[in-house]
């Protein structure tokens, strides 16, 4: 039986830059992560923090001409508020300056020294501030550091080193042992390749001489404790290492989410580490890729990776949440772009999902409340049932990986599934025939169904999607996976009409490459056949026209349509006068969700040209009644 205990840590983020792109995926992959688990019912425990210690704190703590303190608080708390504003669920936010961490570190500096792990010798090597590691003569590269491609700086000096070597074999052992440890494979296979390469002792200290900015060293106070042996640490110390309850509970389940970059400190210092002070190893290391800025000319107006955390802002945080989680493959690299971005908003939230749910609930609220479904479920709606129960095992298959990619993908495949559902049972036909209530009535249920099944299962990845979802449905219960079934509904409550769940974005590239959303240009997003059936176009006849008080560009149309006649609020009050528009025939979208304008609810648009700055209104060049369709 699987796991139902779950300890997930993110890496904890150094002080020394603010909240960005690459820290902003890690934190939402686990949050994804954890909620996920808790809609499956399990035990969740979530850490995240900020690691505060070591040179590179000191250093820009200096340049800003602050204390290395006062520098940690601010940066931290920008940490904590960035968090708190994307609906991160944490448990416990860790700061490497606490006392409650600063204890366990020195008790396990300290047992390893008693236990003679911890012996004092001298090393000479190339240092990267930057990583805060040295680095071996075959991983450098050009005389630089791989990673920062900056110059190393040879430090020698005399230190305190753990005894990391003798633990190699042991290392390669476990990973043979347990080839799940380390995912994806490529990981546990880059780390099984540092450990073809003899293991080196660890440097786990400072001098204070060089800097201050550290824990002290338990058993020698000329001596702060190197930063990754400091950081990592917090994994525990969170807990209340070695008594704390939380620790007894959680540690045995715990699970480790970080960036390729630090795979080294993580996939060799921690096991060593944890083995030689006599805890038990991590259950599993989950290591994703890195995101690079490029491709798309909208991408220049992100320069870097903190614009593009902004971006959260300007396209709202579900959208920004399922792009990162959609467009990266767990484990690879990724290319981060404000047009991907949109691309995806406007094709996977505001077309697909955001279509269907619109168009589905204003379905049932035109419909009312169903209180026990006539019809018997026919073969297409048995299809939905069975297409629900697999993509539900699939998105549990993919996220024991945390390959969100995957269950995305299968999430939107049910939801093309549907889509053409509705389609093909076209309820409004339906709806036409009174013999065939019955049937409508089925399809309707199918539909609930389907929707409150997306609200559920859609709820670690667009929280506020999914919670606006089952809000319109009725469904006020905390959310279960093991609701998410389709098949179960035989009534509907009353359900509200939603309004859009996504706007869709008409973004506009001017010359400097910067986005000027929103802008008239035509869209480069190419629609299936399908998309353009669902625009119903129609004659409509103006029987009386107005302009809208204290609007210059807004007129109050109203027009016939066959029989029926309703209010078309239409911006072209400034090329056209009222009065000559009664009697006119023009072309409108009638089928377009109800929008207020300034105050007066319109139901439709009206088309018309445009040509730098010249509206013109489309008419009919033979006349036809009011009311035909327009194909
Ligand atoms: N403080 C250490 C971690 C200590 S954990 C015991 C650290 N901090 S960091 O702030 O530099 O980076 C934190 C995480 O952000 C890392 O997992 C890193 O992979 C991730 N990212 C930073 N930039 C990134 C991208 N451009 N793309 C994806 N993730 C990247 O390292």
């Amino acid at each position: 039986m699987a796991d139902r205990t779950f300890y997930l840590t993110t890496p904890i983020y150094y002080v020394n830059a603010r909240p960005h792109l690459g820290h902003a995926y890690a934190t939402i992959a686990a949050d994804a992560m954890c909620r996920y688990r808790r809609l499956g019912g399990d035990r969740v425990y979530f850490l995240t923090g900020t690691d505060e210690h070591g040179d590179k704190i000191a250093q820009a703590a200096a340049k800003a001409g602050v204390t290395p303190q006062a520098y940690a608080d601010e940066i931290s708390a920008a940490f904590r508020e960035s968090w708190r504003q994307l609906g991160i669920t944490n448990d416990d936010f860790l700061r490497t300056t606490e006392v409650r961490h600063k204890q366990v570190v020195q008790a396990i500096l300290q047992k390893l020294y008693d236990a003679g792990e911890i012996y004092f010798g001298e090393y000479g090597g190339w240092y990267c501030y930057g990583c805060e590691r040295f680095y071996t003569e075959k991983e450098i590269v050009d005389g630089k550091c791989p990673d920062h491609q900056t110059a190393l700086t040879f430090i020698k000096e005399k230190n305190y080193f753990f005894k990391m070597s003798k633990y190699q074999e042991w290392l390669v052992r476990h990973l043979e042992t347990n080839p799940g440890f380390i995912q994806p494979e490529r990981y546990r296979n880059e780390v099984l390749g540092f450990l073809r390469e003899p293991l080196q002792d660890l440097s786990i200290s400072r001098p204070t001489s060089r800097l201050k900015w550290g824990i002290p060293l338990p058993f020698d106070n000329q001596y702060v404790t190197y930063v990754w042996f400091d950081a990592l640490i917090n994994y525990v110390s969170a807990l209340g290492y070695p008594d704390g309850a939380l620790y007894t509970e959680l540690w045995p389940h715990a699970e480790h989410l970080i960036g390729k970059d630090i795979l080294k400190p993580h996939g060799v210092y921690w096991p060593t580490m944890l083995h030689a002070a006599g805890i038990p190893l991590y259950q599993r290391l989950n290591v994703h890729g890195y995101w690079s800025l490029g491709g798309g000319k909208m991408s220049k107006s992100v320069g870097n990776v903190v614009e593009a955390f902004q971006l959260t802002d300007k396209y709202g945080h579900d959208a920004f949440r399922y792009f990162l989680l959609r467009e990266m493959n767990f484990g690879l690299d990724a290319s981060f772009s404000e047009e991907a971005l949109v691309g995806r908003l406007n094709a996977d939230l505001a077309n697909d999902l955001g279509n269907l749910a619109s168009r589905a609930t204003t379905l049932l609220s035109r419909f009312g409340a169903i209180k026990e479904a006539g019809g018997q479920p026919t073969p297409e709606d048995q299809q939905i049932r069975v297409l629900a129960a697999e993509t539900r095992s699939a998105v549990d298959h993919e996220m024991a990986d945390f390959a969100f990619q995957k269950a995305l993908a299968g999430i939107w495949e049910f939801i093309g599934a549907v889509n053409r559902y509705v389609d093909a049972a076209a309820p409004w036909e339906l709806a036409k025939d009174p013999a065939k209530r019955p049937r409508l009535e089925r399809v309707l249920c199918t539909l609930a169904d389907a929707l409150q099944f997306l609200g559920i299962i859609l709820d670690p990845f667009v929280p506020e999607a999914a919670a606006k979802i089952r809000g319109a449905l009725g469904f006020t219960k905390q959310p279960r996976l093991e609701d998410a079934v389709v098949g179960r509904l035989t009534s509907v409550p009353a359900v509200e009409k939603m309004a859009a769940l996504f706007p869709r974005i008409e973004a506009k590239v001017s010359e400097e490459g910067k986005s000027t959303a929103p802008a008239a240009s035509a869209s480069p997003v190419k629609i299936p056949m399908d998309d353009f059936m669902k625009v119903e176009l129609r004659v409509a006849e103006v029987v009386a026209a107005e302009r809208m008080p204290k609007s210059k560009k807004l007129l109050k149309l109203t027009v016939k349509v066959g029989d029926e006649t309703r209010t078309v609020v239409a911006g072209i009050a400034e090329q056209y006068e009222p009065e000559p528009l009664v009697g006119r025939k023009v072309v409108i979208v009638a089928n377009l969700q109800p929008a207020t304008l300034m105050g007066v609810e319109s139901n439709g648009m009206v088309l018309a040209a445009s040509h730098e700055g010249t509206l013109s209104l489309l008419t009919l060049d033979k006349d036809v009644p009011p009311g035909s369709k327009v194909t």
